[in-house]
């Protein structure tokens, strides 16, 4: 390829490069930065890297690293400090930069800038990955000056584009439809992405984009750019276009309603933009993030994960102890490794028979539960699973014992009638007490019944009403202070129970960011479960994250579609179970026994492995996706036959199957396992060179039909 292709040059601003270039690398990227001859720095290159570092000399300097604003620049800034003295312009100069390697062996690289007229620091960090060509950046900004400053703008990271094509991938939606994809080419002018929800805070809008850069997004080939912000709260990213075509693209926290002041001395540090840069597209991005997630972000990322039964669906809010004993019995039965007891399980003077009232009052319900949790831990012990319990411990009810006592922790504003979202409230997590209640809530759950193995940790409204107590004047605070205050809380829990898994959920994916994923093993992508919607939503969510991550359950939604159909599309992710036994037939029942077991001997490859997005459900009525053991191992491969007409005909290009990243030169045996007869069928035996090359024709005609074939090594 041309080095036009290749490389993303800003030649045009006239700042003459001098000797110091700083390259920030990992094994197939360089972002290369420059000092000038007035002291600034610049993005040089950022680009497939060059073999020989010293033809980043030769190479013109772009524009700033990090704009600030009230300067000689007319688009969208990183920065925007309102001094001491009000004066809104700031102007940084390089004061010095230093590398070193984490303990983590990722190399770390922190860019000192400083303005002189005020003394106010800012340091860029970038936290290379090399083998997974994966960076972090952040920024921290100090307050070097005698008063206080305003921060109105505080990007965590600022890239410059000089392609003149670029085209957005962005993943947005609503509750049950998360993670939709759509492009949309970037004309002059500014796209923002954002979300102003605060808690629940990805319910429209996911935190992660794609860039294709001169072309739109493909799977296998293609330079792409892929991006996310690790943080549980309000983001942003804003893509702008310049008269001349130049792009910058700048993430971080959306600083709506969210000025900072900064007291003398004080530094306020951004979140983590983390991004990949890939010259095969959106399949090899994914992987890029996957690898790194599970070797460097994800909570207990190497571990294995545990198959579940969840009531949530089997009972809603209409159990008792007998029936969840009943249904434990049934976890066992089918073979899963954990029975999870969902919403509706506390509170006395409410009890929560419904959405409406009881949360923040965190004691069994008497009536349903007259043993307590205890009873049911210790009946999941003698049925040999584990027990997991849902709560919601950031969000209170007005109709509950916390809200009469503790109003004062509440967001809501003091003067105004009040309105709710799923007819909750949202706890101040600002206030150092209530993150010691949430702490508490499950500290004492803990304590109590020790034999808790997970908690399903949901967030089911946005922040609404939006008033802290706590804040008083600094009310542009809370949106931040709450996501700090969250993780304050995490942190503690983390720190004393290491051992305790935990899944994020809000309302489905109204959380799905990569620093909730340092606290959480997993998350919950949607209550959408009908399977062909989960097609697409995992789809779309796969492009960021593992499967190992994706909690996907086989329900009763759209239960026309056959128990396979909605169990293989399950498998894809995290399998569990939310359906009571006698919701299927013995069949089935049978059926999905068979298809647990053969999940847990293919864990090792859907979890660990890396995924090969092979046909997309967005492109036509088929769809499948393949998991390769790292290491050259075996495979599996998932098909899946969604919407054919009546009398519709199928070419053999149509029903062709083109397989990926399995070797050439090695012979494999296919094999179609997990059937309804339980009985498995040899397909074939084949080079790796002619499955991806010629592939094997795998769809079908049949209505709502999923297959699954095992592809190993002989
Ligand atoms: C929303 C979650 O997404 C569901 O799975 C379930 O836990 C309900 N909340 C319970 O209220």
């Amino acid at each position: 390829m041309k080095l036009k292709q290749l490389a993303f040059l800003l030649p045009f601003v006239a700042v003459t490069a001098n000797a110091e270039d700083i390259v920030i690398s990992t094994d197939n990227n360089a972002l290369v930065y420059n000092v000038a001859d007035n002291g600034r720095v610049y993005q040089k290159y950022f680009g497939k890297k060059l073999k020989n570092a010293s033809d980043y000399a030769s190479m013109p300097n772009g524009q700033e690293i990090y704009i600030t604003s009230g300067m000689e620049d007319y688009y969208e800034p990183a920065l925007h400090i309102v001094h001491a003295d009000g004066n809104p312009s700031t102007l940084l100069t390089y004061t010095g930069h230093k590398t070193s390697t984490l303990a983590d062996g990722a190399k770390q690289t922190v860019i000192s800038l400083s303005d002189k007229e005020y003394s106010d620091n800012v340091d860029v960090y970038f936290i290379v990955y090399p083998e997974h060509d994966i960076i972090k950046t952040y920024t921290t900004i100090t307050n070097g000056e005698k008063k206080p400053i305003k921060l109105e703008k505080f990007a965590s990271s600022m890239l410059h584009f000089d392609n003149g094509d670029y085209y957005l991938t962005q993943f947005n939606g609503d509750w049950a439809s998360e993670a939709n994809m759509s492009e949309t080419k970037l004309e002059y002018g500014r796209k923002q992405l954002d979300t102003k929800l605060g808690a629940r805070a990805n319910m429209f809008c996911s935190p992660f984009f794609q860039l294709g850069i001169d072309s739109p997004a493909k799977e296998n080939s293609g330079d792409l750019l892929v991006g996310t912000l690790g943080w549980t709260g309000n983001f942003r990213f804003t893509f702008e276009v310049d008269h001349k075509g130049e792009l910058r693209v700048i993430s971080g926290i959306n600083p709506y309603a969210s000025s900072r002041i900064l007291k003398k001395g004080e530094t306020f540090s951004t979140p983590e933009f983390i991004f990949t840069l890939s010259d095969e597209g959106q399949g090899k991005a994914s992987r890029n993030f996957h690898d790194w997630a599970r070797d460097h972000q994800l909570y207990k990322g190497n571990d294995t994960r545990m198959t579940l039964l969840n009531n949530w669906e089997a009972t809603y809010f209409d159990f008792d102890e007998n029936k969840l004993v009943n249904l434990i019995g049934e976890a066992k039965e089918l073979g899963v490794d954990m029975f999870l007891l969902d919403d509706g399980w506390f509170g006395n003077k409410y009890p929560r028979h419904s959405d409406t009232q009881g949360l923040g009052d965190w004691d069994e319900t008497k009536n349903k539960l007259p043993n307590g949790i205890g009873a049911l831990t210790d009946a999941a012990k003698k049925n040999g699973v584990k027990f997991g319990l849902w709560i919601e411990p950031e969000m209170v009810n007005p109709k509950s014992e916390l809200y009469e006592k503790h109003k004062d922790w509440v967001i809501t504003l003091p003067n105004r009638d009040e309105y709710y979202f799923r007819n909750q409230l949202v706890l101040d997590l600002s206030n150092p007490k209530v993150q010691d209640y949430v702490f508490d809530i499950v500290d004492g759950l803990k304590t109590k019944y020790p034999d808790i193995a997970f908690f399903k940790w949901d967030c089911n409204s946005p922040i609404t009403n939006i008033y802290s107590n706590y804040e008083k004047m600094d009310q542009d605070h809370l949106y931040v202070d709450y996501v700090k205050g969250l993780y304050n809380v995490l942190d503690r829990i983390q720190a004393k129970y290491p051992d305790l898994l935990m899944m994020m959920c809000s309302g489905g994916g109204g959380r799905s960011d990569y620093e909730g994923l340092k606290y959480f093993t997993e998350f919950w992508p949607s209550d959408n479960t009908d399977p062909i919607e989960r097609l697409y939503i995992q789809w779309g969510f796969s492009q960021i994250f593992p499967a190992k991550t994706l909690c996907a359950h086989v329900t009763t939604w759209n239960r026309s579609t056959p128990v396979k159909f909605r169990t293989n599309v399950a498998m894809m992710g995290k399998l569990g179970f939310d359906l009571k036994l006698d919701d299927m037939s013995k069949d089935e029942v049978a059926y999905c026994k068979r298809a647990i077991k053969n999940y847990n001997s293919l864990k090792p490859v859907i979890l660990e492995g890396d995924q090969y997005r092979l046909v997309s459900p967005y492109e036509g009525e088929h769809a499948a996706t393949m998991y390769v053991g790292k290491n050259d191992g075996d495979a599996v491969l998932f098909t899946f036959d969604i919407y054919p007409r009546y009398k519709q005909q199928i070419t053999k290009s149509e029903s062709t199957v083109k397989l990926n990243g399995l070797n050439p030169s090695a012979r494999y045996a296919v094999t179609e396992i997990d059937r309804t007869d339980g009985k498995d069928s040899k397909i074939g035996e084949y080079s790796g060179e002619y499955l991806m090359q010629v592939g094997i024709p795998l769809f079908t005609l049949n209505r709502l039909n999923s297959r699954v074939f095992s592809i190993k090594k002989i």
